[in-house]
């Protein structure tokens, strides 16, 4: 599983750091994969408002976000970590925000859903200098809707006062103890997932098809990856379209080498399409392989077929014991 915590404050030593760095590492030491990334640090412009994502769905600035839309995709669980300047989130972090209308765009006007959605999960982090009754409105305001936003269920937040100096929220007599406590509330049920990886040549068509309709249908239940023995540059058009048709949204998405997805964990079940004697296996994993013909260089009406046969084996897939859940 994954935890992607964004880190607002300039001061890269700072408060929201150590209360973002401590709940990372408690996720991290049962069993997540973790990334976070210093806003801060990166450059990110703020919205042009532009309209291109509202017209075409994607946003064309070229900077460090477009690599930020593929891990808010990717993530089970998002941490946003900001101090507050002048009752909001900084302006490094706004600049986020604002750059995930890309993703509004594809909910709520291309219509689309993203797979991970109905799973992921959203929580701030923030603290302030005063003790304002009012702190922490806007920002829980903000982040509420950039929830929705990036397709995460908004699951609360931890804020402190009175946290001015560098280190100052080390003194605090419970935040560090609250960060790791709700780690471990927000990512235990993520690990009791069962994992599913799909392995096909070039993760452009089918492995990228199966990983989407399982996700949709039983992420909580499944924690699926996908990977090519020889991935590609990009996924395939051809593929985007039909899934599209189905309502699926598959951007953001890129091929993975087996290696790669191995980061987010080892699976149990190994499905492979494809792929031939250059398929992992790992002892105490099954595998099954599914006959199914490469698409890729195809006509898109076979693309079609090859979808609704994918997605009729995913439905047999999951009204099998495979979805039991594990003990965590
Ligand atoms: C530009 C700026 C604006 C700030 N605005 C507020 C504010 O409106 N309310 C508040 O309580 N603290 C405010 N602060 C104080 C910070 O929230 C506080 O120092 C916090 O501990 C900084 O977190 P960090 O160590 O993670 O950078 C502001 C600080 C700066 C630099």
């Amino acid at each position: 599983m994954f935890v992607l915590g964004l880190q607002g404050s300039p001061r890269t030593k700072g408060n929201t750091s150590i209360l973002l760095s401590t709940f990372l590492t408690e996720a991290q030491r049962l069993g997540a994969y973790t990334q976070r990334l210093d806003v801060a640090r990166m450059n990110i412009s703020p919205c042009l408002e532009c309209g291109t994502c509202e017209d075409e769905g994607f946003c064309p600035v070229d900077d460090d976000m477009q690599q930020v839309y593929l891990l808010l995709r990717q993530a089970d669980i998002i941490v946003m970590a900001t101090p507050i300047f002048f009752y909001g989130a900084t302006a490094q972090m706004k600049a986020v925000i604002d750059r995930s209308q890309a993703l509004w765009a594809r909910k709520y006007v291309h219509k689309l859903i993203d797979p991970g959605r109905k799973w992921r999960r959203g929580f701030l982090l923030s603290l302030g200098a005063t003790k304002g009754k009012n702190l922490f409105d806007g920002v829980t305001l903000t982040a509420k809707y950039f929830f929705d936003a990036v397709g995460a269920s908004f699951d609360g937040s931890l804020t402190y006062r009175k946290i001015e100096e560098e280190g100052e929220i080390e003194e605090h007599s419970s935040a560090l103890e609250d960060a790791k406590e709700k780690a471990r509330d927000l990512v235990t049920p993520f690990l009791g997932r069962k994992r599913i990886l799909f392995v096909c040549t070039e993760n452009a068509c089918r492995s990228q098809m199966a990983s989407a309709f399982v996700q949709y249908r039983a992420g909580d239940k499944i924690e699926v990856e996908s990977a090519g023995s020889a991935p590609a540059e990009e996924i395939n058009p051809f593929m985007e379209e039909v899934m599209m048709e189905k309502g699926i949204d598959m951007a953001f998405r890129k091929p993975k080498s087996i290696e790669e997805a191995l980061r987010f964990g080892k699976p149990e079940s190994i499905i492979s399409m494809g792929c031939e004697e250059a398929c992992p296996h790992f002892p105490g994993a099954t595998k099954q392989e599914w006959d199914l013909p490469d698409p890729s260089g195809r006509s898109i009406a076979f693309m079609r077929q090859v979808r609704d046969d994918i997605e009729e084996r995913v439905g047999r897939l999951l009204s099998t014991d495979i979805v039991e859940k594990q003990e965590a």
